[in-house]
Parts: C-alpha cells; structure tokens; sequence
C-alpha cells in the first residue's frame, strides 16, 4: 500500500520541480481514504495488490470502497453485483471516452436500461467445449455456483462441495458431447433433464474420434452410482443450469440467430465495462451462470495479457470487481489467480459480508488461504462474528506499555514493569464506527482509514444525478403482464382442447376487476 500526501513522483524523479512528472494516481492504484488512526496522508491501494473488503451489510462495502475503486480503474472491468442501484451509479461514468458497457441480467432487473443504455452480454456456454480443458473448467465454474455461500458454515457444505464435483464430471461430458456434435445448448438441457434417459451424449463422448478419451466412462460413473449419490448428483446437475429451464432468462443471456454473442475480448482492448447482474434469491440463484461467466471474462483477460506488447501484462489492467462474492460469483479459481495473475495485470477487489461465508464456499483451509492471500484485507464494524473479530485482533498482535507502580510504606518505592496489551481487542474492532474501516496491509502496521463515500460531494452529487437519470429508464415491473387469472384460464381452455382434462372442469372464478382480461 503507498501513502502520499500530493502527488506521486516519476522514478528518478528528484525532488526539484523541473524533475517531477505528474502521474495521474489512478493509473498507479485506487483510493482508500485517509489515514486516520495514526494520522496520516491518503491511504492507496497500487493495481497490482490484491484487495478483500468484509462488512456486514449497509456498511459501506460497494459506495466507500467497490464502487470508488471501479470508477477510477483505467481499464477494463469485470463487475459482480446484486442492486441494480449499484450498477446504475456507475454506469454513466464508465460508459464515457466512448467504453463500451454490457451486462449479463438474467433477471431482466435492468430492461429498459439494457440494450439501450448498456448492451446486452449474450454467452453461449457451449462455445468452446469442443476443448476437453475448456468444457472441464466452465462444467466446474457452473458447479462451484451451486455451493451457496451460508451465513453458518457446516457439514452441508461439505457435502454440496461434493456433489459439485460429481455434477461436474456430468456437465463437462455434456458440454464437451454438444459441442463435438454442433448442439446446442437446447439439447442439453433435454439431457440435463433426464440424464440417465440421456443416450447421446454417452453415445458420442464413445464413438466420436475427437472426444476426450475416458470421458463416457467418467459420465456413465457419475450417474450409476448408488441410487442416493446419483440421485443428488442428479439433482445437482440439473441446479447448474437450473436458471436456463426459464425461457426468458435464456433469451435475455443465449446468443439466438440476430443476437449474436458479446466479443468480450473486444470490450477488455477498448477498456470496457462487463456487469454481472444476480440477485440474492435463494430459489433462483444465478451463481452457477455468474461464476461460469466470471471465469471465461478472466481467461480471456489472461489470454489478452498473454499477447500483450508489454511483457505479457494487461496494460492498464483489467479489474475484477466481485462484490458480494458469496452470492454472486465465488471463483473457484479466486485464490489462484490472486496469487499469480496480479501481477500479469489482473486486478482483484472481492467484497463478503462475513468470514463465514467465505468458509462455507471454500471450505476452512480454502478460505484461510484466500484471506491469508489478499495483500489489503479492509474490515468494517458492526461483524457479530466473534470468532473473527478475535482473529483479526491476534492478527494485529500487542502492543507493550509501560506500567509504574508505587508503593508506600518503608521499602516503598517505584517499579516499572511491561505489560502486553492487544493493539485492539475484538470488541473495538465491532466497534468501529460508520466511515472507518480497520486496513491490514502486508507488513505495514494496522491503519484505521476514514473513508470517502462516493456519494457525497460535489462528483457524488453528479453520480446520483445519473443514476436517478437512469432509473427513470427501467420499465422493469411496468410492463403489462398477463395476470395469472388470466393465464390460469387460458390454460385450461387449452388442456380441455388437448383433452388433458374433463370439459365439464370450470375455470376458477375470475378475481374482481380482473374479468374480461382475456375474452
Ligand atoms: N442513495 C443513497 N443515499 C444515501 N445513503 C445511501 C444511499 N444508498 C445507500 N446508502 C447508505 O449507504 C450505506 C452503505 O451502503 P453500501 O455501500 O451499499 O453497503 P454494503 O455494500 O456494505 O452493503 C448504507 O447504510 C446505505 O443505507
Ligand atoms: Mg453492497
């Protein structure tokens, strides 16, 4: 982490004037805040250190740090996110000197703004599979999307970690057979929906010549085991791509004949914008699509650094921005490629209300690993996780302090002995107020940072003023919906027809004000 009071000086640079070069600090790191426990300059994160924010929810997590980290990134970004609200604040900002914008919105929380305002992000997850490594590694991101980031960690887990992995063997094979055959992602959703019906792709992973070798022996392994392993792999499978069984959500996010897929790399050259939209929902959680996106956006990242001129560095780096980590993308390869691809010129700043949730996705080696591995780890108050704020204490360590003490009387006198007191004890560091965040940097000592939110002031004010622009756009909710009555009456009209049903079954009665929706 940099300190700095104005302005950063070129290498070489001396301290005289005619030496100092100006250089914009946004092309060298993101914003903090200021040093505010001990008193200091303004607090910078340089690019190429990895950064993880945990607050509970409403602390300030997306609009202190997130959102001001995204709007000073000089290059591309990959953003995960829940609020549309969020995505709204920066968009107007990122979308200037000609960026280009897209966003993957399963849920059509952004209709109206996307495809007008934003382009759409159409993704074919078949593309590409005819590569045994590339269908293994997205079958595995799908399935890593299926283990939910809890709130209490436990056994459970373990066990849905498991069963990703079997529902993994299961979608690389199907991926791997669509794509070696020219299907698409219709037909595997009809495998998906009966996978031990399935013949096809069993049939091709063992006649096709190009197929990887093994693989239908892996397949037919998944889906034979004992009845209540299968049938929970099963189950898990079809969890994976569980969103897509929704018509509208795969037309909002599959390339159809006129809606071609999104050129990410072409978003990533220009310095673009990629806005991964979920939303918290238990039943519906488009974790699975999100990490599987997450990951492709990355590789082709790593695959643009690869080819760069500049010694193989992105260059200006491409930031990963994973707000809401547990609910929105969690990164199997997270830990990885915060460990080596920093420094190629990916960026990472991920955000997680609790430790907990970090455990409960990656399981406790993992995600002590991940957070052992982010060089600025930023805490907020107000955690009741008692186990963690107490960590976070032992981490900072203790401080010694002197203690006089005098005594009276005839051998009275005065001694002075030390004592270990912790640099701040667990319940300061729930304690900690609103604006402030406890900032632990590799080596440096502990800082209490006070923030900056990117809502106030003057540029705050115009962001809002955007936003609110933008808001007015959504048509989100105000479009004219088919009321269920009327749907539920339709429906019925059309099973008499198909003799589904006797034609003496009346329909429900219509509810008031709703009669003649349909007739
Ligand atoms: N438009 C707004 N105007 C004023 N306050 C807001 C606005 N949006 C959010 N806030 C407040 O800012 C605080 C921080 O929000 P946020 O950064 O979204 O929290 P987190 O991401 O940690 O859940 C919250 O307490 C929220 O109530
Ligand atoms: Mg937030």
């Amino acid at each position: 982490m940099i300190r700095h009071e104005t302005s950063l000086r070129s290498p070489g640079g001396s301290v005289g004037r005619s030496r100092t070069r100006r250089v914009e600090s946004r092309n060298v790191g993101w914003r903090i805040g200021r040093a505010h426990e001990p008193r200091g300059g303004d607090l910078w994160v340089p690019w190429d250190r990895t950064a993880g924010v945990i607050g509970p929810q409403g602390s300030g997590k997306t609009l202190d740090l997130l959102t001001p980290a995204l709007l000073s990134a000089p290059g591309a970004a990959l953003v995960t996110l829940t609020k549309v609200e969020d995505m709204l604040l920066s968009l107007t900002e990122r979308t200037r000197r000609d960026r280009p914008c897209v966003v993957l919105d399963p849920f059509g929380l952004a209709e109206g703004i996307a495809g007008r305002f934003v382009g759409e992000l159409l993704w074919d997850p078949i593309a590409g599979c005819v590569d045994p490594k590339i269908a293994e590694r997205r079958a595995k991101a799908f399935t890593a999307g299926t283990v939910k980031g809890a709130i209490h960690g436990g056994t459970g887990d373990d066990a849905a970690r498991f069963y990703a992995a079997e529902a993994a063997k299961v979608m690389q094979a199907y991926f791997h057979a669509a794509a070696l055959t020219g299907k698409t992602l219709e037909d595997v959703l009809r495998w998906v929906a009966n996978p031990q019906a399935a013949s096809d792709p069993g049939e091709i992973l063992r006649r096709h010549s190009h197929a990887a070798a093994f693989w239908h022996g892996l397949l037919h392994g998944a889906l034979n085991g004992d009845d209540r392993t299968a049938g929970n792999t099963i189950t898990t499978v079809q969890q994976t791509l569980g969103l897509f069984f929704q018509a509208d959500i795969r037309k909002r996010c599959v390339p159809a004949p006129g809606h071609r897929a999104t050129d990410l790399a072409e978003v990533i050259r220009r310095g673009g914008t990629i806005y991964l939209l979920g939303r918290e929902d238990p039943y519906a959680s488009a974790s699975p699509l999100m990490t599987a996106v997450a990951e492709h956006v990355l590789d082709t990242g790593l695959a643009l650094a690869n080819q760069s001129p500049w010694g193989g560095r992105l260059c200006p780096p491409l930031l990963a921005c994973l707000d809401e980590l547990p609910s929105t993308a969690p990164l199997p390869t997270l830990r990885t490629r915060m460990a080596n691809e920093r420094a190629l010129g990916l960026s990472f700043i991920y955000a997680a209300q609790t430790r907990a949730q970090l455990t409960s996705l990656f399981g406790e080696q993992e995600s002590r690993a991940l957070v052992g591995l982010t060089n600025v780890l930023v805490m907020f108050g107000g955690s009741k996780d008692v186990a963690f704020n107490q960590e976070i204490s032992d981490l900072l360590g203790t401080t010694r302090v002197a203690r006089k003490s005098h005594q009276t009387g005839h051998r009275g006198g005065r001694t002075i002995s030390g004592d270990d007191i912790a640099i701040l004890r667990p319940e300061e560091v729930r304690q900690l107020p609103e604006h402030q965040a406890l900032v632990i940097a590799e080596n440096a000592k502990p800082i209490i940072a006070r923030l900056s939110r990117c809502i106030d002031g003057k540029a705050g004010h115009q962001l809002q003023a955007d936003q609110h622009r933008l808001r007015e756009q959504l048509t989100t909710g105000r479009r004219m919906v088919i009321t269920p009555e009327a749907r539920t009456t339709a429906a019925l009209v059309e099973a008499k027809r198909l003799g589904l049903v006797e034609a003496n079954i009346s329909a429900p009665a219509p509810a008031a004000g709703h009669e003649g929706d349909l007739w």
